[in-house]
């Protein structure tokens, strides 16, 4: 049976200049290069500088995507930007990046699911793609987490980083099987329930002021586990593959050891697993497309290669998708 698939065609990312090692904060906090590296696998990130914003970044990551692509703006129908720091209150900074981009058509709009996002965005240009709405989505993830940061905080300050990333997905014909390229199945949840565990301690309607990240750290640990393992479980049950048919396991970056947890319970050994947590930090939104746009840069990841992605954050979201390279 034909199906029409969303197939990534391209991806690209990019990264602030300024990196920022554990040592380096170890010096302005209470903490140490060796705390840091053994509860989550960070040795550095990367951090916007000053007057730097979300949009910037996911500008050059989008212009990264568009020229390994071989694409002009216009070839894009829809943007897709998943991300928790956006420029201004309004309007969206996906509207912000459509004319930095000097994109004239279209429709580009934000998605707020925060480490969850860029799977939310994946889910929901598979959607746009699928139901006719637009043949060619660029969905980016872009955050500068370190504007939300309260930097005292030791818990929270040491785990996140700025950066984006930015996949094109195109309309393709499939044959309805495994076998086909581009987005095989999503699986999204939420719930709401977990609001108090990982939250910013503001927001316009309620301090008028942007706030900082609050997270009860080991609270969010158990809930990660459990939950991405379920959800990739789901997806493939869903899409009908098993783990050993999967070639590479591109996870949220938040902490190692969540990430190896995830890839034992999945069964799939870590050398099938691309890890970049310890050169960014947790970048949110950003952190999956970052990780894919980098793997496939440096040619482990190969066309028709199949990718099992899942992420959790506030919320709780969380959600899981498997792409055919
Ligand atoms: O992307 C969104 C999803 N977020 C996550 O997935 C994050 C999930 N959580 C985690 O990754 C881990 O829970 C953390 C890395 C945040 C913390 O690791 P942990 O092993 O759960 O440590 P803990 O929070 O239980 O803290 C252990 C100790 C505490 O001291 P006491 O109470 O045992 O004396 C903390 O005060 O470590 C202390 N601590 C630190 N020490 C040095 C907390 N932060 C630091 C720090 N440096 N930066």
């Amino acid at each position: 049976m034909n199906v029409v698939r969303a197939r990534a065609v391209a991806c690209g990312h990019f990264l602030p200049e300024r990196i920022v090692t554990n040592d380096e904060l170890a010096e302005r906090i209470d903490t140490s290069d060796e705390w840091i590296r053994t509860r989550t696998g960070i040795h550095q990130r990367h951090i916007a500088a000053e007057g730097e914003t979300t949009s910037d970044l996911a500008v050059a990551a989008a212009r990264d995507a568009l020229d390994r692509g071989g694409f002009e703006s216009s070839d894009i129908d829809a943007i897709v930007l998943a991300t928790a720091t956006p420029d201004y209150t309004f309007p969206s900074t996906a509207t912000r990046v459509q004319n930095a981009l000097g994109m004239r058509a279209g429709f580009a709009f934000d998605l707020h699911a925060v480490c969850a996002g860029f799977i939310y965005a994946l889910a929901n240009a598979n959607g746009m793609i699928v139901s006719g709405m637009a043949r060619r989505v660029m969905v980016v993830g872009s955050e500068t987490f370190s504007r939300i940061l309260d930097w005292n905080d030791r818990a929270t300050c040491v785990l996140f980083g700025d950066g984006a990333g930015a996949v094109i997905l195109e309309a393709a014909e499939g044959d309805g099987s495994p076998a086909d390229r581009g987005i095989l199945g999503t699986c999204l949840h939420s719930d709401g329930a977990y609001h108090d565990i990982l939250y910013v301690s503001g927001g316009p309607s309620t301090t008028r002021q942007a706030g900082y990240v609050q997270m009860a750290g080991r609270e969010v640990f158990r809930h990660a586990v459990v939950k991405l393992a379920e959800v990739a479980d789901e997806v493939m049950e869903k899409v009908g593959v098993t783990s050993a048919e999967v070639d590479w396991i591109v996870p949220h970056q938040a902490n190692l050891r969540i990430i190896e947890s995830t890839a034992k319970k999945a069964g799939v050994s870590m050398n099938k697993v691309v890890v970049t947590v310890q050169d960014h930090g947790n970048t949110s939104a950003a952190s999956i497309p970052l990780a894919l746009s980098i793997a496939v840069q440096d040619e482990r990841i190969q066309p028709g290669n199949l990718l099992l992605m899942e992420a959790i954050g506030g919320g709780l979201a969380w959600g899981s998708a498997l792409l055919r390279w």
